[in-house]
């Protein structure tokens, strides 16, 4: 959510804007570039010159910001960029970061959100402000705390702000130098020879030697040098910063759009996951059994796709006799904390920084609770946050509707499972069935020649102004997800219902106009969901089916039979048709599937 680029050295113009468009699948809604220069630009609706610092900005996508900056010669040495996802006020060129202060000495770029900025508005002259930022607030707070020391007044205006923020500051009252500072929003740094960079993603930032900001800590950045301190301004030995691994750049090659790519790769993806954990010594070295045999009640929590992953992980535990529930992590955090005993909390998040996730973890953890976190990204916040951390190695998810990602969770859930079964039972046969199987479905999956079908249900529905999608018990976790992925891409309103329950209400919105898809996996339910699905049909609801079963009622508008798999399976196996169906109808839409209106991948603010 937002990205912030800063960079010192050679040509730094050109390398903020290609590590700003490296950001870009973290928002979209428009970007802006701060430059230290004394040569002033001629000054538009899109460049502000400040005092020895231009702004240049644009609304929408990078490439418009693009257009204007590459257009100039722009030579300097100091440049901070951000690519932004609004939350205060409107994605406009004013409310585009970096924000300059009143005296144009300050630029500054932020990630996060600061909860008392009308508070310390109030404190500041209203005369300065062209936004309606929060962020502007922490640029005239600078300017007016000023005392000679640039680190120092950092530091206390930190000191006055309540909420998250990764902040990268120039500013001309000491040239040549980037100031960073970081709370509860991600932050990484690096250097090299001849240069020094900030970002907000460890995944977009390129240097040779990448440390991470803690919160409270603050960094200077020079040509090639890099100084840490403490929230004491006491310097740290970088030496002794946790040095991070550098993860590789994902490239599109001959893909059309990551999403595509990223449904491609489900396949090698679970594979990845499988193979990680094919072992049962893997998972004992991360959750030793002595810890973890008497645990007895598992709570699980995510947002959005990785909640939709834990619903099935839940029903999963269940099978194997364990009491678990899930939470929607926004929801669990602001509501009456149970005490749990012998109780692990699972925490679901690709990104490893979605605010809400990593606060319910830090509220678990208070309470005592033993915490795990599920993510694919290494060296992410929860993984510092979590006392164990399992990773789904899904290889990086850049197309903002998570699609690989949610197949590798549930394929860590499915091993988890069948950990616990093992920790309890110590039947290391039906773990090892359990990689055997899993092995199988990601074969099914790739083999599977679906692109034909799903590209022609999505010429049907993607007039559609409204769809509904149904199922029971395992079956509606489908619908949940193949809904979100649906609606979040192709715009088009559409809801997850269990079965049972559409006749409560819901089914007053049933005519011959409403699409109805409606998945029936699971041998038990699957008379009492054909019944549901008549109740459709006799309101002339447009039935898609989904099932491996003999479907009596024929008048189904559309039936895809699935091959016969376990039962437990068809969420990993189905679901890639929904992925498929949802980018297929986006295309037909002319919405880019890799960029979602008002949508980012990392969603780092509550
Ligand atoms: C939907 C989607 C989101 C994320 C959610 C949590 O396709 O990607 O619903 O699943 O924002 O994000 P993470 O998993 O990064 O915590």
């Amino acid at each position: 959510m937002c990205g912030i680029y800063g960079y010192i050295g050679e040509k730094s113009v050109c390398e903020v804007m290609k590590g700003i468009k490296r950001l870009e699948y973290r928002g979209y809604d428009s970007a802006g570039i701060a430059i230290q220069t004394d040569l002033p630009f001629a000054e538009d609706g899109n460049t502000r010159n400040g005092d020895g610092i231009t702004t240049i900005k644009n609304k929408g996508e990078i490439s418009n910001l693009e257009k204007i900056v590459l257009n100039r010669v722009v030579k300097s040495n100091v440049a901070i960029g951000h690519t932004r996802w609004a939350t205060h006020g409107q994605p406009n060129i004013k409310n585009s970061h970096p924000h300059l202060s009143h005296d144009g000495k300050w630029a500054i770029v932020h990630n996060g959100i600061i909860e008392n900025y009308l508070e310390l508005k109030e404190q500041l002259s209203s005369d300065f402000f062209v936004s309606e930022t929060d962020t502007e607030v922490v640029a005239q707070m600078l300017e007016k705390y000023y005392n000679g020391d640039v680190l120092s007044t950092i530091k206390m205006v930190c000191e006055k702000l309540k909420g998250s923020y990764a902040f990268a500051i120039i500013t001309s009252h000491c040239k040549n130098k980037i100031f960073v500072a970081r709370q509860n929003s991600p932050v990484v740094v690096g250097y090299g020879k001849n240069y020094s960079v900030v970002c907000s993603d460890i995944n977009s930032i390129k240097g040779d030697r990448i440390l991470m900001i803690e919160n409270g800590q603050f960094a200077v950045l020079e040509k090639g040098k890099l100084s840490v301190y403490d929230n004491c301004l006491k310097e740290i030995d970088i030496n002794e910063l946790g040095e991070i691994e550098k993860a590789g750049g994902e490239k599109l090659g001959d893909y059309s759009h990551y999403m595509q790519k990223e449904i491609e790769e489900i396949p090698i993806a679970i594979k990845r996951t499988v193979k990680a954990y094919a072992n049962v010594e893997t998972l004992e070295k991360i959750l030793p059994k002595k810890r973890f045999e008497k645990i007895k009640n598992i709570l699980i929590i995510g947002c959005g796709t990785a909640y939709h992953a834990g619903l099935v992980g839940q029903r999963l535990f269940e099978e194997e006799g364990i009491f678990c529930e899930s939470a929607i992590a926004s929801e669990f955090r602001y509501k009456p904390f149970t005490e749990r005993k012998n109780t692990l909390a699972i925490f679901v998040s690709q990104s490893g920084e979605t605010a809400d996730t990593i606060g319910a973890l830090k509220l678990c953890k208070q309470k005592g609770l033993k915490t795990l976190a599920i993510t694919n990204v290494k060296n992410s916040s929860i993984t510092f946050a979590a006392d164990y951390c399992i990773y789904t190695n899904a290889g990086s998810e850049i197309g903002v509707a998570s699609t690989k990602a949610y197949n590798c969770q549930l394929a860590v859930f499915y091993i988890l499972s069948k950990y616990f079964n093992y920790l309890k039972h110590g039947d290391l046969k039906a773990y090892d069935e359990e990689i055997k199987n899993l092995r199988r479905i990601a074969k099914l999956i790739k083999y599977n020649d679906n692109k034909h079908i799903c590209s022609k249900l999505a010429q049907k529905i993607h007039k559609a102004r409204s769809i509904y999608m149904i199922g029971r018990g395992l079956d509606y976790n489908i619908a949940q997800e193949a809904s979100l992925k649906l609606k979040e891409i192709s715009y088009i309103h559409c809801e997850a219902y269990p079965a049972g329950e559409l006749k409560h209400g819901t089914i007053s919105l049933i005519d011959k106009n409403t699409f109805v898809f409606a998945f029936v996996t699971q041998e038990k339910i699957k008379d009492k969901t054909f019944g549901n699905i008549n109740e459709v049909v006799a309101r002339e609801g447009k039935i898609i089916l989904f099932s491996p079963f003999d479907n009596a009622n024929k008048k189904v508008c559309e039936e895809v039979k699935v091959p016969k798999i376990k039962e437990r399976y068809y969420p990993l196996f189905i679901i890639n048709y929904l992925q498929l169906i949802s980018y297929y109808t986006a295309l037909l839409l002319g919405n880019n599937p890799d960029k979602p209106r008002s949508l980012a991948k990392s969603v780092t603010v509550e």
